[in-house]
């Protein structure tokens, strides 16, 4: 097979020459190098050869091409990735095109999830050593970081040295890659100062007396919202479909109903009376508005942190455009945001959109991946939930990955192992 050499317009860094433009097909070589061991000129000569599913213009299918490596900064990691997860965004972004992460420029390499295995290390990282298993929030869609060589689609991804988590013996690469995005947006949402600001988890926890409304617990980010509830102290109330509900009870919410029950808004209410609410964290298309409801009737917290956009984007015809099924979504996302905005105000609720990867710019981002996760997923205290779904092997999976993903899961994760 020919392969064409297309490097990130969008890298903002020096990338290593190619050794070998043997491209795709050829073995990746997973020699690792550690920065005191070699010379800048033998690693030069040493550089692997990386492989990425780009995207490689709007709307357009993923590309398995070559891709630049490039060595770690001072505070960074470079892994070779054995797994890598799918989540809603990233076949979003596709779809959208410039709707969502308008600051992305093609080609670009999407992709947040990632686990495998440390190949570099950056001068200044004394937590990883070439050879450890690890996981990671990979950063190239990020505004912050934008940059080709931190998307997770590829072999070889950079990570910041504070946003990767040792692997325990005991997890799976695949297992492992269900975890950073779901975790980093619900950390988002649980721990940040402008939004819940929850006390932070620890192991084992410190009790806070509170409880927190979790709409959604069986999703990848409500799945990791109540156990990193739960680990901060706080007792956890949630919804999920009926067949979900042993899911979520057993990884710590107290109580849990049914989100298409007709009285699911009026159950909750009861549910909290006595209580005080810690605010609500809302994951699922037109989560918002039902918290709302509930925040509103309930002593506390009068805070509804979102995940998610009010109208279902999975409906819209592949290929992009201004179609008119696109205009109509377009139009109902204004209404149903003007119609939140009405609703919050008039009952004096805050309420703020997450976006997952904000946390690597503050102490939460730190605070979950250095001091927490480790030590709770080594201790079994916190577990890598949803189950993976395996959906390929290899690069050229991922596309397809995407399908299953936008189609649906339930309380299941979409991995690539590569
Ligand atoms: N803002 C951000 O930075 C950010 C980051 C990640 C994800 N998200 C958003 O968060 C949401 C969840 O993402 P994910 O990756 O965690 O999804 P996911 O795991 O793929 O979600 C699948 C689950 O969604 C549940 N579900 C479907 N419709 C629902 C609804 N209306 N209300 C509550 N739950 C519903 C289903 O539960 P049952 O099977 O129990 O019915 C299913 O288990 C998506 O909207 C995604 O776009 C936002």
């Amino acid at each position: 097979m020919t392969v064409s050499h297309q490097t990130g317009l969008n890298e903002q860094r020096p990338v290593s020459n190619f050794a070998n433009h043997s491209g795709l097909g050829g073995p990746v070589d997973t020699r690792p190098y550690s920065n005191s061991s070699v010379t800048d000129e033998s690693r030069m000569s040493r550089v692997p050869d990386n492989a990425a599913a780009w995207l490689p213009a709007k709307h357009a299918k993923l590309e398995v091409k070559a891709a630049p490596y490039r060595s770690p900064g001072k505070n960074e990691i470079v892994v070779k990735n054995r797994a890598v997860a799918v989540n809603p965004v990233d076949w979003f972004k596709q779809l959208t095109g410039n709707l969502m992460f308008s600051w992305i420029k093609y080609p670009c390499i999407l992709g947040s999830d990632v686990a495998g295995e440390v190949v570099e290390v950056g001068k200044a990282v004394s937590r990883f050593s070439v050879g450890d298993r690890v996981l990671g929030h990979a950063l190239g869609m990020s505004k912050a970081r934008n940059i080709a060589t931190e998307g997770a689609f590829q072999a070889y991804t950079i990570l910041l040295d504070h946003m990767a988590t040792p692997i325990p013996d005991a997890l799976s690469y695949e297992g492992a890659a269900v975890l950073p995005l779901g975790v980093s947006t619900a950390a988002c949402g649980l721990f940040q100062k402008d939004y819940l600001a929850l006390q932070h988890p620890s192991v084992p926890p410190k009790p806070t007396g509170k409880t927190l409304l979790v709409w959604g617990g069986s999703t990848s980010v409500g799945s990791n919202a109540i156990q990193l509830a739960v680990a901060a102290g706080y007792e956890v109330i949630t919804t999920a479909s009926p067949r979900n509900f042993d899911y979520v009870r057993k990884l710590g919410a107290s109580q849990v109903f049914d989100y298409n029950g007709k009285t699911v808004v009026r159950s909750l209410i009861k549910a909290f009376k006595g209580k005080t609410i810690a605010g609500a964290l809302a994951i699922g298309t037109g989560s918002a508005e039902p918290c709302l409801d509930v925040v509103h009737a309930c002593q506390g917290n009068k805070f509804v942190a979102m995940t998610s956009a009010p109208v279902a984007f999975e409906k819209l015809p592949d290929g992009g455009g201004m179609s008119l099924q696109f205009i109509a979504l377009i139009a109902r996302l204004v209404r149903a945001n003007a119609s939140l905005v009405l609703k919050s105000r008039t009952r004096g609720i805050r309420t703020k959109f997450i976006f997952g990867d904000t946390l690597a710019n503050n102490e939460v981002g730190r605070m979950i991946y250095v001091d927490f996760l480790p030590k709770a997923l080594a201790e079994g205290a916190y577990v890598a939930a949803p189950e993976p779904s395996i959906a390929g092997h290899g690069l050229d999976c991922i596309q397809a990955a995407f399908g299953t993903q936008r189609r649906g899961m339930s309380a299941r994760k979409v991995v690539v192992t590569l």
